[in-house]
């Protein structure tokens, strides 16, 4: 369907004209009861959605719009396990991996009768779980006898960035005595200074992929087991190598025992891809009840998502008015600055989850968009950014919406500083100052009730009206972190799902890792290769050989 047809579409057209005439000082005055009418809430994540340049009516028709596009019957099949990924032909189910363990969803099996994924999902849970336990109480040893210590994942994109951020951002959760560290650039210099310091004696890896065929995580997994079989001996691997994958013959060829390797499905894709087994390394530090409060967390929102009205759908609503500013307005990215330390990889994961679901420009259908899509998402954590780009925020050209995300309490927990004073209340106030400054700004006239110069007037003016939501939870703990994963992905699926697109596959990322393939010989023949590229392309490669005197 071209969405563009329909009427839905065309009255948001028609609100589009007026969004310069959209004043946020105005639509507050006008309305008191705005603050309290456009915050809901979901589990403990409370959004307030009122510093947006919408009004009721655009916001119905940006519901009937979704509707019109076929959002429930869209959010019912990914549910059911239909198979929404048209061009890989695959389920949509990640919803299932954090499903109670009563539920069913059934899906064809490879024999072509129904199977409960449920099940699947919890036999895996438990054995990650009585690993997990092992692990953490020193029952699973090393090579040489002796309790783990470090844990290294190996992985990459979905595989890396899910677990990496969780495990920075639960860092009071974790295991005194277990530190993980993640590997994903195929640059060497990632894995050197992820095992320069570790014993190799103490050292668990956990290779992390999908397919187990991708180029960083097999180098990577290659180096690590050359590294602990230089130390330890081939005999060695059995007690520190354990696979994350759907692959078992290549888990296998690599030489790990599959008795070691936990499983997922082609249904989990590697962006939602967390709170399967990809998110061993996260379970083994901050341990299997606390996992499982984490999917705990994902399964309050999904069922939100599943049962809530459109008008009253958090994850929805926050997808619409996405679609509002990038499609009808315009506006090319998306902020998401959490006042968070320990959620400053949140902006890198989300990164992927929004971009490489929505950047696209062919309709499932394979036809062509004629709008604009998915927005570029980026962020750093605050108060950090308002002392580099939040000047571009609030006084430059381009209107960036912008997500604040802020803990009612201080995530950290050390015992050597029980009394940090007034740190949160300083974060949280200076959270708030953001969002009202960008939505209300300040006037030349208010600006001239101290200014005396009057040609500094217009550098010190704010034009204010710049929209944000603000995501307020009391504590950082694993099960907002779930909420806060799942709110993310059903907005993703949203817009998504109004652009027309499929959001599941990844078909931008193939292009260049098969040019890389053929670039790699070329690089290190010993004979200069004939080169065939572009003339750009062709001299980069005969300098690169050249400076490695090849
Ligand atoms: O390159 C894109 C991608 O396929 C991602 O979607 C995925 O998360 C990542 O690579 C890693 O893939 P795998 O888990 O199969 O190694």
């Amino acid at each position: 369907m071209d969405i563009t047809t329909t009427q839905e579409w065309a009255a948001i057209t028609a609100h589009a004209t007026g969004f310069d005439g959209l004043d946020l000082r105005r639509l507050f005055a006008d309305d008191p009861g705005r603050a309290d009418a456009m915050t809901l809430s979901v589990g403990d994540l409370v959004v307030d959605m009122s510093k947006h340049r919408v009004t009721a009516p655009i916001l119905a028709d940006l519901v009937a719009l979704a509707e019109c596009a076929g959002l429930p019957d869209r959010i019912e099949a990914m549910l059911r396990g239909d198979k929404i990924n048209g061009t890989e032909d695959r389920a949509v189910l990640h919803t299932a991996l954090r499903a109670a363990k009563d539920r069913v969803v059934e899906i064809d099996g490879p024999d072509g009768v129904k199977h409960n994924v449920v099940t699947d999902v919890h036999v895996v849970l438990s054995r990650m779980a009585a690993f997990t336990d092992r692990v953490r109480d020193g029952d699973w040893t090393g090579h040489t006898g002796l309790p783990i210590t470090n844990i290294v994942n190996i992985g990459i994109g979905g595989s890396d960035l899910g677990p990496m951020m969780a495990y920075e951002t639960l860092a009071a959760f974790r295991h005194p005595r277990l530190r993980c560290t993640f590997v994903s650039n195929v640059d060497g210099s990632d894995i050197v200074a992820a095992l320069a310091d570790l014993d190799p004696a103490t050292t668990l890896v956990v290779i992390s992929s999908k397919t187990f065929t991708t180029q960083e995580t097999l180098t990577n997994a290659h180096s690590a087991r050359t590294w602990l079989v230089n130390a330890l001996g081939p005999d060695a691997v059995a007690k520190h190598f354990v696979a994350v994958s759907t692959n078992t013959n290549a888990v296998s060829a690599f030489g790990i025992d599959t008795a070691n390797m936990f499983g997922f499905w082609d249904w989990v894709g590697g962006r939602f891809s967390v709170d399967s087994a990809i998110g061993l390394s996260l379970m083994l530090s901050i341990g299997a009840g606390a996992f499982d409060e984490f999917l705990g967390g994902f399964r309050t929102v999904d069922e939100h998502f599943a049962a809530a009205p459109l008008d009253r759908n958090v994850p929805a609503l926050l997808g619409l008015i996405e679609v509002w500013y990038r499609t009808f307005n315009k506006l090319p990215t998306r902020a998401v600055l959490p006042y968070s330390r320990y959620l400053h990889r949140f902006p890198a994961y989300l990164q992927q989850l929004d971009m490489e679901s929505n950047g696209k420009r062919v309709r499932a259908d394979g036809e062509p968009v004629t709008y604009e899509t998915g927005p570029i998402v980026w962020g750093e954590p605050g108060t950090n950014g308002q002392h580099s780009f939040h000047q571009l925020l609030h006084q430059g050209t381009t209107i960036v919406p912008t997500d604040f995300i802020v803990m009612g309490t201080p995530d950290h927990v050390d015992d050597n500083f029980p009394d940090l004073g007034d740190h949160h209340d300083l974060l949280a106030a200076n959270c708030f100052a953001q969002s009202e400054a960008l939505a209300f700004g300040k006037t030349a006239a208010e600006v001239a009730e101290t200014e005396t110069d009057p040609e500094l007037i217009s550098h010190r003016t704010f034009p204010g009206n710049r929209p944000s939501t603000t995501i307020m939870a009391p504590a950082l703990t694993p099960a907002v972190l779930g909420q806060l994963i799942a709110l993310y992905e059903h907005q993703v699926l949203t817009q998504g799902v109004v652009w027309g697109l499929n959001s599941f596959d990844q078909w931008g990322v193939e292009l260049g890792k098969v040019l890389a393939a053929a670039i790699v010989p070329e690089l290190a023949d010993t004979v200069p290769p004939a080169l065939t590229h572009d003339t750009s392309t062709n001299a980069l490669i005969s300098r690169y050989r050249a400076m490695r005197g090849r």
